[in-house]
């Protein structure tokens, strides 16, 4: 790490940092120097609770900048106070944040100047969460980290371990010099996807069956939309074409919105032609009914038969018409997964397939984490253990990245 810095990965980057009043506040003095080792300015904002762990002037020792501590204070270095920072920031960190900032910022709270910053800022932000384990694991903590990340807020996974309050759990702040590589390596693959057209699918389809009825499955786009994300804030122009979900549009992205999948085949054909790179992970139904029923269906007595034709597989004829695209495709299996996603693979002429198992409960439809196994076209295969899909999108990322011309 010491020669990374060396190297100044940072340099010319203008970091916000802000500190909230939690244990972990001093290693995140460490954080400072390192940053600053590496190239980047930083300017710290404490919150009132912060200043009772560490003092403002070793902030401003080790920033060599003015720190903030209070909306209302003399400024003397930004020109509009409130938004100053937030304006001036290229990525912001908060290290720590704790269960209260978070559910603040989960909000859209701005009653202080990290949390004023927070809300004005359009740079990206990394939010490093520690705190006591129950705490963390508190479903109120956990929907607004979920919340947060849907937002498109960079989460820093806390470690396990020993906590200050004696409890054994997770909750730990990561080590200053993990949290710093976190930075170093978001910023060097920041915008290798710049001036690139990354074509999206997310979500599931539905097929109406009456005005109020339809076939339909259990994708909530979840792992789309962090693709999306992802690719945006990689500096690609992202189209997202999507089903029916609730989650919010990611910054950057252009959304159109479709319901079934003869729909998503005409939205994703609009857009194909100037793409480099198509990645559908939308979970397309196979078939629809047959007829759809001009009025609400009535219930009688008996069986009801209902009738369906094929849907158009939409990755498959991509993959005829395909010129200098990246394909990527899914896989939802529940056996077999590396055959039937190899046989995918090559029946619809991808580059790579993501095969994820979906009859686990921690991957797959409706969870927040994923594990896959990623098929190249050249028999090579990555594995990729369970982990968020916010992560596993940037992995996908990377190697669509390799696959472009
Ligand atoms: O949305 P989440 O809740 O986060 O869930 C994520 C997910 C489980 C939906 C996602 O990770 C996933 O696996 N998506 C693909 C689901 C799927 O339809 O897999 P499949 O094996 O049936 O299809 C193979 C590929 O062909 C997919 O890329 C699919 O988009 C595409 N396809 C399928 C059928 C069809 N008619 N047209 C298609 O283009």
């Amino acid at each position: 790490m010491a020669d990374i810095l060396a190297q100044k990965p940072l340099d010319g980057k203008k970091i916000v940092l802000g500190v909230t009043g939690g244990i972990a506040a001093y290693k995140a003095v460490e954080v400072v120097s390192r940053l600053r080792k590496a190239g980047a300015e930083v300017h710290v904002i404490m919150t009132r609770a912060a200043q009772d762990f560490v003092t403002e002037l070793t902030f401003r020792e080790i920033s060599g900048q003015a720190v903030t501590t209070s909306m209302w204070e003399k400024v003397t270095q930004h020109k509009v106070e409130h938004i100053a920072l937030a304006n001036l920031a290229d990525l912001m960190l908060v290290v720590p944040a704790t269960a209260n900032f978070l559910a603040k910022a989960a909000a859209g709270l701005a009653d202080d100047m990290l949390t004023t910053t927070l809300l004005a800022t359009q740079a990206p932000v990394f939010l490093a969460p520690a705190m006591n384990t129950n705490m963390y694991e508190n479903p109120v903590t956990q929907k607004n980290l979920r919340e947060l990340a849907a937002r498109g807020f960079h989460l820093i996974e806390p470690a396990s371990g020993l906590l200050a309050c004696g409890v054994t759990g997770k909750g730990r702040l990561p080590e200053p010099v993990d949290i710093v590589a976190q930075v170093i390596s978001f910023c060097a693959k920041e915008r290798d996807l710049l001036g690139r057209k990354i074509l999206v699918t997310a979500g599931g389809t539905r097929e109406p069956l009456d005005p109020v009825r339809y076939l339909g499955n259990r994708s909530t786009g979840r792992m789309g939309y962090a693709i999306a994300q992802a690719a945006a804030a990689r500096g690609a122009k992202v189209v997202l074409v999507s089903g029916p979900s609730a989650l919010p549009v990611p910054s950057g992205v252009r959304r159109v919105s479709v319901e079934t999948a003869r729909e998503m085949r005409e939205a994703v054909l609009r857009e194909f032609d100037d793409a480099d790179a198509v990645i559908k992970a939308a979970a397309v139904a196979d078939y629809r009914p047959k007829n759809v029923a001009a009025n609400k269906i009535k219930k009688s007595e008996g069986e009801f038969t209902l009738v369906l034709e094929r849907n158009p597989d939409i990755l498959w004829e991509l993959g005829q018409k395909k010129r200098q695209q990246v394909l990527v495709g899914f896989a939802a299996e529940t056996t077999k997964l590396e055959e039937y996603a190899r046989g995918k693979l090559a029946k619809k002429n991808l580059d790579f397939i993501v095969a994820n198992d979906v009859s686990r409960a921690d991957a797959g439809f409706a969870v927040d984490t994923n594990c896959a196994k990623l098929f190249m076209r050249d028999g090579t295969v990555h594995d990729c253990p369970l982990t968020s899909k916010a992560e596993l999108a940037g992995i996908i990322l990377d190697h669509v990245r390799e696959c472009l011309p």
